[in-house]
């Protein structure tokens, strides 16, 4: 197809821009290979299996107001969550999913050809953000076990002029599943950049939030969401707590109804049906445990210990590929990578004890 001369007025840097890879839906998936979608084992994109509480659902199906568009200030899941993170309400503004806070804060700082630092191998929504922004990526990539390089870190932003202005560090960090120590946070934050800690998998951890710790600096932001523990992602829920300069500048820029009013009804019944969740999310870490073992015994796989819900394996000795497309026919799927810091891997979500079998068993008959 000839070009259009519309594309000759997109904005420059969109015309860099990769173009968007879409994957294949699992209802395809399932179509495809003649199963009903229920019985595709999907552990590409760590979604939570068990899926929201009977109670949300309940709340979903009842609630009689979605005709009216939503508060705009979301005041009431703003108090419920001042009481889950223990910060006032004050400092948290919500978005759809935690990857809108993501693009907004590159909005709020970002002018075009400015540096965002990121640290790959990581989730890929801050460099995406950034260039569709208009800014530039500085990355200070992770050691082979995925551990940061703060010296590097530190040597890097003091060098560059204008110096970067905003960070994202992820933790528990995604694909690896390694959390940020806290002296190493301590480090980054003294740097004069905005700080942007991601924790989204924060409830799988076990490691204290850096969300209380906001309130003390003026530079540090720490973004959470209901995709992963309260099994959300397909409401796009998330939020993050805001130092109070930075919210006058976001409250100007946020859509006004950004979120919609299923996903804050959602929302606001997980949060009173805590004692559901934490049975879920404490059968996802015990699982998450036994897969790691068990992965340790499939002799082509270098399993990571995560304190998330997934476990990245280093695949030796086979196309890691291959083993993806392997375990696809089977119905079962994986997420797969092999770019820089990342090659030949394969990542497993963390799913229900029935479908984590399924897939250990499949890898171990594949040797
Ligand atoms: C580190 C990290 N942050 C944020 C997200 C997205 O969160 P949300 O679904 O709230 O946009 C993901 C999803 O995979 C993630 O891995």
């Amino acid at each position: 197809m000839p070009d259009s001369w519309v594309k000759k007025l997109f904005r420059k840097n969109v015309e860099a821009l990769e173009p968007y890879k879409p994957i294949l839906p699992f209802e395809v998936l399932a179509e495809n290979l003649g199963r009903r979608p229920e019985e595709i084992v999907k552990l590409d994109a760590n979604e939570n299996p068990y899926g929201p509480s009977p109670k949300v659902l309940e709340a979903l199906a009842s609630y009689p107001y979605y005709h009216i568009y939503p508060d705009p200030q979301q005041k009431r899941l703003r108090k419920a969550l001042s009481g889950y993170v223990s910060v006032p309400a004050d400092n948290l503004l919500v978005g759809s999913g935690a990857d809108e806070l993501i693009d907004l804060l590159v909005r709020l700082f970002v002018e075009p050809g400015e540096y965002v630092v990121n640290f790959p191998p990581t989730f890929g929504m801050y460099e995406f953000d950034a260039e569709i922004g208009g800014g530039r990526v500085l990355s200070i990539p992770r050691r082979n076990d995925f551990s940061l390089d703060v010296d590097a870190a530190v040597q890097e932003i003091t060098r560059l002029s204008p110096p970067p202005k905003l960070l994202f560090v992820t933790s528990p960090n995604n694909p690896d599943g390694g959390v940020l120590p806290p002296d190493e946070l301590e480090r980054l934050i003294e740097l004069p950049i905005v700080v942007v800690v991601d924790e989204a998998y924060n409830e799988f951890s076990g490691a204290p939030s850096f969300a209380p710790k906001v309130l003390e600096r003026e530079n540090l932001v720490v973004l959470r969401t209901f995709s992963k523990w309260a099994g959300l992602a397909g409401l796009r829920l998330g939020y993050g707590v805001f130092p109070q300069a930075m919210l006058d500048g976001l409250w100007k820029i946020k859509q006004p109804y950004n979120v919609n009013v299923a996903a804050t009804v959602a929302g606001l019944a997980a949060l009173e049906d805590m004692p559901y969740y934490r049975k879920t999310i404490d059968a996802i870490i015990s699982e998450r445990e036994r897969l790691y073992r068990e992965l340790q015994e499939v002799p082509y796989l270098r399993p990571f210990p995560s304190k998330a819900n997934f476990v990245l394996c280093r695949v030796v000795g086979r196309d890691a590929y291959g083993l993806k497309k392997a375990l696809e026919e089977e119905g079962i799927i994986v997420r797969h990578y092999h770019k820089p810091g990342l090659e030949n891997m394969i990542r497993i979500s963390v799913g229900r004890p029935e479908q984590n079998e399924i897939v250990l068993e499949r890898l171990k008959q594949l040797v």
